[in-house]
């Protein structure tokens, strides 16, 4: 079983008087602990595709199936549920809360699963901060970290439900290249050994290295390569 397998995925924002068709026929499979590279440019649609790949959005048409769940029909209370226990979300700009410390930002996620963010959740948070080398920054706020330091919050954020698909979405745009990269190679060992599956916007084609599969999306339109299986 896939973890994702969107078919024939169509997605129109309408906008005033016009219909801009954001995707079009995208079909999309990814396996268990692959990670997908989805290069574009901008406006492309590879925002439009995460969010349907992830439950934020709905598509215009066609069907989405994670963990062999059919979402599409999914209403939005049913999808807050779905995203929160089966996917986890890095976005470009970090959106940590700013009056949380680093260890408070990911028990935030224990505690909208109905959790108190007891002993075992905050070990649990420590552990995954150590892990990814944020372990002495545990008490510190987000504008006392850098931006690579909070995007790795993020990513312990994300990582915190052990979820089998992770959407990251242009995660090192906002950071140089030498610690863009470094969060990269984090992203990938992470994903690694935890045998998860990920998805990897990116309009940068030096980013598609840390990826198993690179997938191209123009004008809302998946390459060829969207449609192969991984060859692991
Ligand atoms: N809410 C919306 N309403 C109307 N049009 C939208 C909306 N969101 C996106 N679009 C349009 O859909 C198309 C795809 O947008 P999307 O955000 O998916 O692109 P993207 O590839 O992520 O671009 P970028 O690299 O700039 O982030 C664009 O033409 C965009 O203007
Ligand atoms: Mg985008």
């Amino acid at each position: 079983m896939s973890v994702l397998e969107m078919t024939d995925v169509r997605k129109v924002y309408r906008s005033g008087d016009i219909d801009i068709v954001a995707l079009d026929h995208a079909t999309l499979q990814v396996e268990h602990g692959e990670i997908v590279a989805l290069l574009g440019p901008s406006g492309s649609g590879k925002t439009t595709l995460l969010s349907i790949a992830g439950g934020l959005l709905t598509p215009t048409e066609g069907t989405v199936v994670v963990n062999g769940n059919d979402i599409t029909d999914h209403d939005a209370k049913e999808l807050t549920g779905f995203r929160r226990e089966n996917i986890g979300f890095v976005f470009q700009s970090v959106n940590l809360v700013p009056f949380l410390n680093a260890e408070e930002n990911l028990l935030v996620v224990d505690e909208l699963g109905g959790g108190k963010g007891d002993k075992a959740a905050k070990a649990r948070a420590r552990g995954l901060l150590d892990e990814l080398g944020l372990g002495h920054r545990a008490k510190n706020m987000p504008a006392q970290l850098s931006g690579g330091e909070r995007q790795r919050v993020a990513i312990g954020r994300a990582l915190f439900n052990n979820p089998k698909l992770v959407l990251f979405d242009e995660p090192t745009s906002a950071l140089d290249t030498k610690i863009g990269a470094q969060v990269m190679e984090l992203i990938h060992s992470e994903m690694k050994a935890r045998d998860t599956a990920a998805i990897i916007v990116t309009h940068d084609r030096r980013m598609t290295e840390y990826a198993d599969r690179t997938v191209e999306i123009v004008d809302g339109r998946l390459g060829a390569a969207g449609l192969q299986t991984a060859a692991h």
